[in-house]
């Protein structure tokens, strides 16, 4: 048995308190939990996973900012299935609009550069770590200290480069690295490139230009790169697609 308690808050019979039902994304997880132990044997027991998602946003003045049309469905969906797995999970997000899942620990972050403080504080003892944050490639190099007026008729940013995450990773590898690479063009060419330049075992590529995938969908169409092997996907929920990728992070020896 599982016995899912009842929600507080305000009830049909008119008055306050605990008596309504649960909420439908706990009991959703709660059974897809029970439905992995027996399915999956909790094959992420005992391994620690960190997982990056969303966008950043970094600040031009006090109420605006730079950020892109990344979700947070796939690293979220990701987040979802490791821990049902059986993995600690770590889930450092920026700003989306997506509950955060059961049972995982959350870090919320704004910008690259705290993205970057807290999945470092993180790494270590990760066993897998994997980016699926759009991270901003630039910041403003000055943030306004108040809100820019319009009076003149153009208005230049400067911007700077932010860190690569994912490459200073790279740099010190621990555990096994998995990137996220969002592609117009040639996706497995500049896939494996991305792969070998910044020091990662494993690059799941998704080609943005095409309907059905990356940004926003439900849905996503990729390609599984490893140094020796190029895996075309078909299309595919995001939910579904965490599964394969995580069967392949374990069956390239990710979790040994
Ligand atoms: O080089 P590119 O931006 O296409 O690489 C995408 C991968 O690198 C993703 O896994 C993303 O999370 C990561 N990344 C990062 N820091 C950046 C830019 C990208 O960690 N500043």
């Amino acid at each position: 048995f599982t016995v899912i308690d009842p929600d507080e808050g305000f009830l049909a019979c008119g008055t306050t308190g605990k008596g309504r039902l649960g909420s439908i994304d706990l009991i959703e997880e709660i059974i897809l939990d029970a439905i992995y132990a027996l399915e999956k044997e909790r094959d992420l027991a005992g391994k620690t996973v960190l997982i990056t998602a969303g966008p950043t946003e970094e600040p031009i003045d006090p109420v605006r900012s730079i950020t892109n049309k990344s979700s947070g469905k796939m690293g979220y969906a990701l987040a979802r299935v490791a821990r049902r797995r059986g993995a600690t999970v770590h889930l450092v997000s920026g700003p989306v609009k997506i509950d955060v899942p059961q049972g995982v620990a959350f870090y919320p972050v704004s910008t690259a550069l705290e993205m970057q403080a807290q999945v470092e504080k993180l790494y270590r003892d990760a066993d897998v770590t994997i980016m699926a944050a759009a991270v901003a490639d630039y910041r403003v190099k000055e943030i306004a200290k108040e809100k820019i007026k319009k009076d003149s008729e153009t208005l230049t940013l400067e911007l700077i480069k932010n860190p690569d995450i994912l490459a200073s990773l790279g740099e010190h590898k621990n555990g096994f690295l998995v990137g996220f690479a969002a592609e117009t063009e040639n996706l497995t060419e500049n896939a494996l490139s991305k792969l070998k330049k910044k020091n990662l075992d494993m690059i799941v590529a998704n080609n943005v230009a095409v309907e059905g995938s990356g940004f926003g969908s439900d849905t996503n169409i990729v390609t599984i790169v490893t140094e020796n092997e190029s895996l075309e996907l078909a299309k595919m929920s995001k939910d579904s697609l965490a599964d394969i990728i995580i069967d392949h992070i374990i069956k390239n020896g990710g979790t040994e």
